[in-house]
């Protein structure tokens, strides 16, 4: 994904913010508000894998679903470079919404949950392209039998609901229904993290072939930075709502910028053990959400902070080309990548 240009941009999120309303107090009523998504901005390029990080509760499946539309976005826009040009998708109604739907698809991370445990895995499989009226009946019946056999389902199980399934099996469904629309981009939420290690890399295999066969764009979720540096073109680092840093993978895990992402990296599990970095140990909490703290959301737990990290918060700037980053002190720092 090098020599990245506009032209090339799918997918750009802007100034996204989700806000939550919640009760510090029985007696007063949306006495606080939880900011579980802080005014994100980030870029997905055509074709590539954005890479998602950050210690659970950043807002990492709120990012995702807001993208989607699962949720509605307190502030914000999401522009879809479609066929038809450039389109705010969170701005769609009616008709124009339903089109725009298909291409943007979701899958989560317990396919137990996720789907519909009253329906047959077929009419799991069909009811998107039933929504959206896509083909005859036998055109749909079609469909899903390819479909089906393009992630690996066995055609003869089509009946079966998905409590007979395996996990790795459910998660086949999941990606087969969010396949059936053709979108362009899938937001993988955790997609392969309730998996065993081998089941996960069979599932990452069929994202990887998916992509390669029809140039899919995903938003890839996940906690374990190996399958991310793995599966990941590019990768953004979230902390308390905020994105930190942005790079590409190889740089991200080679040459971190930021302090959040070295002490993530020291985290990262290394094969051999005399490699093995000594693990950063993070000084205090992840701050809430209701009350971060001033200035860089990160100072209080920093090892590098400075009187300004106290006061000012860091926008996210380029401090590299292609290589984003939110600290005062991106330049003068130098970094362990993992
Ligand atoms: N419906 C909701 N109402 C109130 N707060 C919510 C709601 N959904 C999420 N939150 C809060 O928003 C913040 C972000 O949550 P989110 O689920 O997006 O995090 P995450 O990065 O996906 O975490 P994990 O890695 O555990 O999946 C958390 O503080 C969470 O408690
Ligand atoms: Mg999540």
């Amino acid at each position: 994904m090098n020599d990245k240009t506009k032209d090339d941009i799918l997918m750009e999120v802007k100034n996204l913010s989700k806000q939550f309303p919640v009760k510090k107090d029985r007696l007063i009523k949306n006495a606080a508000w939880l900011k579980a998504v802080d005014n994100v901005s980030l870029q997905v390029y055509r074709g590539e894998t954005l890479g998602l990080v950050g210690e659970s509760g950043c807002g990492k499946t709120t990012l995702g679903r807001c993208i989607v539309r699962g949720i509605s976005s307190t502030q914000g826009e999401v522009i879809f470079h479609g066929e038809e040009g450039p389109v705010n998708f969170l701005d769609l109604k009616g008709s124009r919404l339903k089109k725009y739907r298909r291409d943007i698809q979701m899958i989560f991370q317990d396919p137990y949950s996720s789907l519909d445990p009253r329906m047959t895995v077929y009419d799991i499989i069909s009811e998107p392209l039933r929504i959206n009226r896509m083909g005859t009946g036998e055109e749909i019946d079609q469909k899903v039998k390819d479909i089906a056999r393009e992630v690996g389902l066995n055609i003869a199980h089509l009946k079966r609901y998905p409590h007979a399934f395996s996990g790795g099996q459910r998660q086949r469904v999941g990606i087969a229904r969010a396949l059936a629309t053709n979108p362009s981009i899938i937001v993988c939420d955790e997609a392969v993290s309730a998996l065993d290690v081998s089941i996960q890399a069979q599932v990452i295999n069929l994202l990887d072939e998916l992509q390669y066969k029809y140039g899919i764009t995903y938003i890839f979720v996940a906690h374990d930075l190996s399958v991310v540096e793995y599966i990941s073109d590019r990768v953004a680092v979230m902390y308390v709502g905020q994105v930190t840093e942005l790079a590409d993978t190889g740089e991200l895990f080679s040459r971190p910028l930021h302090p959040y992402t070295e002490a993530l990296m020291s985290a990262v599990p290394k094969p051999d053990p005399r490699m093995r970095m000594e693990r950063i140990v993070l000084e205090g909490e992840v701050p809430s959400p209701i009350d971060p703290p001033s200035g860089c959301y990160f100072h209080p737990r920093c090892p590098y902070r400075k009187p300004i990290c106290e006061t000012d918060k860091p926008e996210l700037r380029e401090v590299e080309q292609d290589h984003f980053c939110a600290c005062h002190r991106a330049e003068e720092l130098t970094l362990k990548g993992a």
